[in-house]
Parts: C-alpha cells; structure tokens; sequence
C-alpha cells in the first residue's frame, strides 16, 4: 500500500513539476532544490560491501544511510543485483523530500558475472562490430542486475606494458583506440538510454593516465601538448561525440596540474571545445588525493579546485558533501558552478527514464533470465576466440592433430579457472572460467577420443589472502616440488601444450611491474620441458605484453590467449584444434626488453635514425649497446593457420588536392590451404611537417576473409581527414606535401607508395 502511494505521488509529483522538454524539466526540478540537495547529487558514496580502492572515508554506513534519506547521496557504486539496488534506490525515492533517484554505477569492464576477455585482449581482434557487440552484451547483463551505468570504457593510451592497467585498454594506437572507444560507448549505450537494457557509459581517465612515469601506477605524467592532441585526446574525443553519458578524470597529475583540478582539460576542451553535456565524476578519492600531490592544502581547498577545474561529481571522497555549501555561502564558489554541475547530472537521469520508473532496472525476473544465459556466454566464446594472437607457428605444429596424439598439459595456469577471468572480474563467481584443462578433456573425450591427455600443474599457485573484494592467486616462486613430474609427462609426450603467464590479477590497477618476464618459477620450468620434449605449444596467459625472447628462440608455437574470460578454455580448445583459424593482432608492441619502455611502432625518426642490424659505422645514433631497437613483435602483428600474399599498392593518383581523395588498392590471396581472416593494415607516414610526425601511423584497416585460393582487392579511400595533425601552429590541419602509404599484415610492412597533397 505504502508503495502504491508513493508511486501515485511520484507521478503527480513528475506531473506537477516537470515541464515538457528535458532543459525545461532540469530547470523546474533544480529549481525546488535546496543548496544541500544540489550539493547531495554531486556526492557519490560506495556501497556497503566491496571496494575497488582505499577507502578515504570510515566505512560509516548508518551515515550513507541517513544522507541517502535526506537526499544527499546522488550515486551509489559498487552497489548491485536488483534486491540491493531496490532497496538503496527506495530510500532515496521513498524516503528523501525529493525523491530523486541514485545513479547505480560499477565497473563492468569487461562484463557483469559473465566476463569478456580483458579489453587489450578484446582489441586484438581489430572486429569493432564484435568488440561492439560485446559491449552491448556486457551492457544487458549489467542492467539485469540493476545498475545503470558502467565506469568504462577505459580509453587511455598507454605504450608501456609495466603499468598493469594496460589491460583494460585499446593499447598503443589513437586510431585504432578511437574507433573502439565509440563501439564500446554505442554498446553499452545503445540507440535509446531510457530502454533498461542499456547502461551510462563513462571514458576514463581524463586525461594522460596511461602515460604515468615508468609504468608506475598513479605516478605523474608530462605530456606535451602535441602528444596530447595527437595521441592521448582522440579516443576520448571519439567517446564524446558518440554520445558517451560521462566522463572519469584521473589519478595523476598532468604537467603539475591533478586531472581533477585540470579546468583546461574539463572544462576549455571538453565542456567548451567538445561541447561534451554529460557529466564528470572524480576517480576514487581523486578530489581528497590533491592534498597529497601537495596541491590543496586541505579538504575545503581541495573541493573548490575540483569544481572550479570541472568535476561534477564526488567519488568516495566525502569533500563536496562536507565542504561545497560553506564555500557557495562564503562566496568562495559562485552557485553557478554547482548549478551547473547538478544540471549535467539530472540530465543523465532524466536520459536513463528514471524519473519515470525509478525501478525500471529493477526486475529480478530478468535478472534471472539474463545473467550468464546462452546469448550472453555464446557472446564471450564468440569474441574470445577473436581475440587469441597466433605468435609463431614453425612446421605447423599447430593446429593439433584430433587423434593418434599423447598430449601433455602442463602449467600452473592450465587448471586454473580463477585466472582466465582476469582483473576486474568482481562480480563473477570465483573459479567460473573453463579451464584449459577443462575444455581439452572434454575435447578428448567427446571429439578427439583418439588422443591421450595428461595434465601437470608442474609450479604450483598460491592461494593469498583476499584483499577486501577479491581473492588472489599468485604463482610460486620456490617451490620445486611439481617440476619433476612435469618434466617426466612430457618426456612421454608427442606433444606439450604448456600454459603459463600472468595470473588473473598480476595486472591491472596497482599492477605495476618492473620486469616483464614470466613470474615465479615458469621459465625454469617451460626450460626444463625444453629439455626433453621440443614439440611444446606455449599458451600465454597475461593481462599485458610479457618478454618472449626464449620462447621466441626455443619455442616452436606460441599462443597468446590473455585473460579471455568465462570461456577461456572453450576458446583456446577450439583455436588450439584449428576448429578455428586464429586472426587476432597485437595493439600493443611486444619488448624485447623493459629497457626499450616506452615502445610503440608510431614512433619520432629523431635527427639520428638507423635501422637496427645494419653496421652504421659509428656509435652515435639513436640505439641501444645491448639490445635492438625493435620489437620482439611488432604492433599490428599476428599469424593464421593459412599464409596471405600481397599485390603492389595501387593508387587511384599519385596527388590530391585538399577537397579532393584518392584510393589505395591492394589485392590478397589466400596461398594456404584453409579458410582464413587477415587484418589488412594501412599506414601513412607524413614526410615533412611543422612539427616532427611519427615514422607512420595506422589510418585504416579492413578484416578480409578468403578462401584457400581465393583473392580480393581491397580499396582504402584517403582524404584530408586521415592527414590531420595537431601541427606545429597549435591546431588540427593537412599540411601539402610528400606522403608515404604502406599496406600491409602488420606495422613492419614494407609495401609502399608515395603521394603528394598540394597546396
Ligand atoms: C579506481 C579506478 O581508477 C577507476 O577506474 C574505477 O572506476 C574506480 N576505482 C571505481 O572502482
């Protein structure tokens, strides 16, 4: 009865106060506001249980409880499942003069409880309609569970595989990164907000993140303001004109300046420059932490700084609640700042239909239905594979042979089923992924009877402690004990499939790592396999780029399958059989050394180039004494059961004016003897220009599928827009002149032509 009356009051309440336009119904709703309830929606409290950073505040619930009742709480995170959400959302509907409902928001970074491979991994398959669709399968499994909006997608660019959170991104390209960043918004999004299987989505983290000094987590960043435009800015460009809802700022400080206080980058490029109507929320604690980049010198100083410099909204650090009323009564924060950011976020309310139905996300029917259902499962096995990068391949040991073979499956992440889910799998179900172990028996048993497999853990894990909201693994780092009879398996098999790597959560957020190699003790025992049996397929599981140099010179196949989810198992199984034909390239180059950080294939010529293995006849260039220049694997790269040729470039014309465009012609067959998919790539490198470009950058790609025998040209089309640069005159434009094209399987392609833009 209670229920029905407040919703009876809740619509006359919409009918009586809201105008008809959305402005109209922002302006009639802020104006019955309080400075206390304006404040409150700008607050964002985690939930009552898990955390996904230090909590700045004490875990005081009956105070989150009783500001949610006086309305002011706008936001709840890391609260979910419809019965949670029902409850939170009633109290601030129910119970507070306004009844404003509560934006529910959580990391569903790659999927709710049914996970997606890891995001860097997601973009090795260069499939945006795939990565899209994931995104929106995440979105509908997210919602089922009552939440409405997801913190990501995470579109920092980051050319350093020591910062652990390289996972969580597109890896080291703008181009590429930009279009992912809009499939993921569109995914998660979808064309209408208001339908309640979509969700807010919010590119994070604004802005430099994935450039922090040395790889080290939270560090500091200095960017300059070519870099900046070039190649940090444009994904997060790309997210705000495909509608994103939000926006995260983030931890660091960019040349001198926290992100959080940065009113250049909120408010002169995106509020001004991109017209960008969504709202920003701070990263955890973010306002709070300025006190210890030594920027605010208290709590109030710090909360001024973030509004003026453009933050909307206060996660977990309790400053805007505590200390933006008394700065507007002092005069020290005029109201319209506040005003204004409380706009932005009842927009974003209004857009997800939450004034019409506070609970429209709230249906445990659905919650039942959705969540882990086949759709969403056959989504992740369907992206999973997509994602998995063939590294080498000699004699085609690759793909198994589906009988007749003595199979040895050895490492610690073999079995594993907690791993495979990778960082930021918090609502899963611990130990939910299937297991490479799982799924090759299963293979044995059901399809390739006429094989033989034995599994050896050969180093073990190690169970550690949970660490508030997760439980973690690690692999050992002592412990001899399993190698032996790991060594004795696979001295009696045909062929060793060995699974080794990172564990689940050895990357991620506050996952640096000073050495990329294979952690614990996995290369002394991939090295003592070695010894007896060489027919070894090397399975990497890692959230990052690791060192491959052995392997790369020992090792005849090698996979690398990241953390790729719930389905992990199934994927690998099916790429490992050839029951899929792997496609998926590298976004991240792959070091020979931590030494060569940062790495990337755009990179400067600098005034004393070379090109590594030629006798440059002095030591005076760009190199190092001890190690190549080069990747061990470039960006871009990947191979396939099949082998592709290609033909010569052919242009449309070798020049163009401004308004005009030429296309770049390029023809591939399939020369192997299966089905295959290949990444045609194309780069472009600007000869000469106002400020020094990159030796060349990816400004096109399309995925060809061929037939054995079979060959298909493909047309690239080049106008101005794909010459546009931040140039040496502070801002975006062609500059006439000499331009190389290379087209090609990876960024080391060598095929080549030439065209002019004229004035
Ligand atoms: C801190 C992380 O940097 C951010 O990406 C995440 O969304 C928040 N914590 C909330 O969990």
């Amino acid at each position: 009865m209670k229920k029905l009356i407040v919703i009876i009051s809740f619509i006359l309440l919409t009918k009586v106060c809201y105008g008809q336009n959305l402005d109209q119904k922002i302006e009639d709703l802020l104006s019955q506001m309080s400075l206390t309830e304006k404040i409150g929606q700008m607050n964002q409290y985690n939930g009552f249980w898990n955390f996904t950073g230090p909590q700045p505040i004490s875990g005081d619930s009956k105070k989150k409880y009783d500001q949610l009742r006086k309305g002011l709480v706008g936001s709840m995170l890391n609260v979910r499942g419809t019965e949670n959400v029902k409850e939170v959302q009633r109290i601030a509907v129910e119970e507070s003069r306004l009844g404003i409902p509560l934006l529910f928001g959580f990391d569903v970074i790659h999927g709710y409880k049914t996970q997606s491979p890891i995001p860097l991994a997601e973009s090795a398959s260069w499939d945006i309609d795939a990565i899209k669709r994931s995104a929106r399968l995440a979105a509908k499994e997210a919602s089922a569970a009552g939440l409405n909006w997801t913190f990501a997608p995470m579109v920092d660019i980051s050319r350093d595989s020591r910062w652990g959170r390289v996972m969580e991104g597109a890896g080291e390209d703008p181009f590429l990164a930009s279009m992912i960043a809009s499939a993921r918004v569109r995914g998660f999004q979808g064309s209408d907000l208001s339908d309640p299987n979509t969700i807010l989505a919010c590119a994070k983290h604004f802005a430099g993140y994935g450039y922090v000094e040395a790889g080290r987590d939270y560090n500091t960043t200095e960017i300059s303001i070519n870099t900046l435009h070039n190649v940090v800015l444009p994904p997060f460009k790309a997210a705000a004109n495909s509608g994103v809802g939000t926006f995260m700022n983030s931890f660091n400080d960019l040349n001198g300046i926290p992100s959080t206080a940065d009113k250049f980058l909120q408010r002169d490029i995106l509020k001004e420059l991109w017209k960008f109507k969504g709202f920003v929320v701070s990263d955890w604690g973010s306002i709070r932490e300025m006190i210890d980049h030594g920027f605010a010198s208290n709590r109030s100083e710090a909360g001024r700084l973030a509004i003026l410099g453009g933050s909307d909204m206060d996660m977990e650090s309790s400053i805007y609640i505590e200390k933006l009323e008394e700065l507007v009564n002092s005069g020290k924060i005029s109201i319209d700042y506040v005003d204004d950011s409380v706009r932005r976020i009842l927009r974003a309310k209004f857009l997800l239909g939450l004034f019409d139905d506070p609970y429209r996300y709230i249906d445990s029917d659905r919650e039942e239905k959705i969540i882990g259902s086949k759709e969403i499962l056959e989504g992740a096995l369907d992206i999973a594979k997509k994602s998995i990068v063939l590294l080498k391949n000699e004699n085609n040991l690759l793909p198994l042979k589906k009988k007749g073979q003595k199979i040895a499956l050895i490492g610690p992440l073999a079995a594993d089923k907690n791993s495979p889910l990778g960082n930021w799998s918090i609502a899963a179900d611990k130990d939910s992924a299937i297991s490479v172990l799982e799924a090759l028996s299963l293979g044995v048993m059901r399809r390739h009877k006429g094989n033989d497999l034995i599994y050896k853990q050969g180093v073990r894990l190690i169970n550690k402690v949970p660490d508030g909201f997760h439980e973690e693994v690690s692999i050992n780092e002592n412990d001899r004990t399993g190698i032996e009879e790991a060594v004795i398996a696979a001295k009696e098999a045909e062929i060793v499939i060995m699974v080794l790597g990172e564990y689940g959560y050895q990357s991620g957020e506050g996952r640096s790592r000073a050495n990329l190699d294979f952690p614990g003790l996995q290369q002394e025992l991939l090295e003592r396999v070695r010894e007896v049996n060489k027919n070894i397929i090397l399975v990497v599981m890692s959230g990052r780029p690791l060192i491959l140099n052995w392997a790369d010179e020992n090792i005849p196949a090698i996979v690398q399958a990241w953390h790729l989810g719930t389905q992990s198992g199934y994927a690998i199984s099916e790429v490992l059989y050839g029951d899929y034909n792997p496609s998926g390239k590298l976004t991240m180059s792959f070091p020979r050394s931590v030494g060569q950080m940062p790495l990337y294939y755009a990179r400067k010529s600098t005034g004393r180039p070379g090109a590594d293995g030629e006798d440059q006849g002095s030591v005076f260039w760009s190199h190092y004494q001890d190690e190549k220049n080069t990747p061990l694997y470039p960006f871009g790269y990947g191979l396939s059961y099949t082998k592709f040729r290609y033909s010569k470039i052919t242009l449309t014309d070798s020049k163009m004016s401004p308004d005009e465009s030429i296309n770049a012609e390029i023809t591939i067959t399939n020369t192997g003897k299966v089905k295959g998919k290949e990444v045609v790539q194309m780069y472009i490198h600007d000869r000469y220009a106002s400020a020094t470009r990159p030796i060349r950058e990816l400004k096109g790609f399309q995925i060809v599928e061929l037939e054995p025998r079979e060959s298909k040209t493909v047309a690239f089309k080049i106008d101005r827009s794909l010459l546009e640069f931040y140039s040496g005159n502070n801002r975006w434009e062609a500059e006439s002149g000499d331009f190389d094209i290379y087209i090609g399987t990876n960024s080391d392609t060598k095929i080549k032509a030439g065209f002019v833009l004229n004035d």
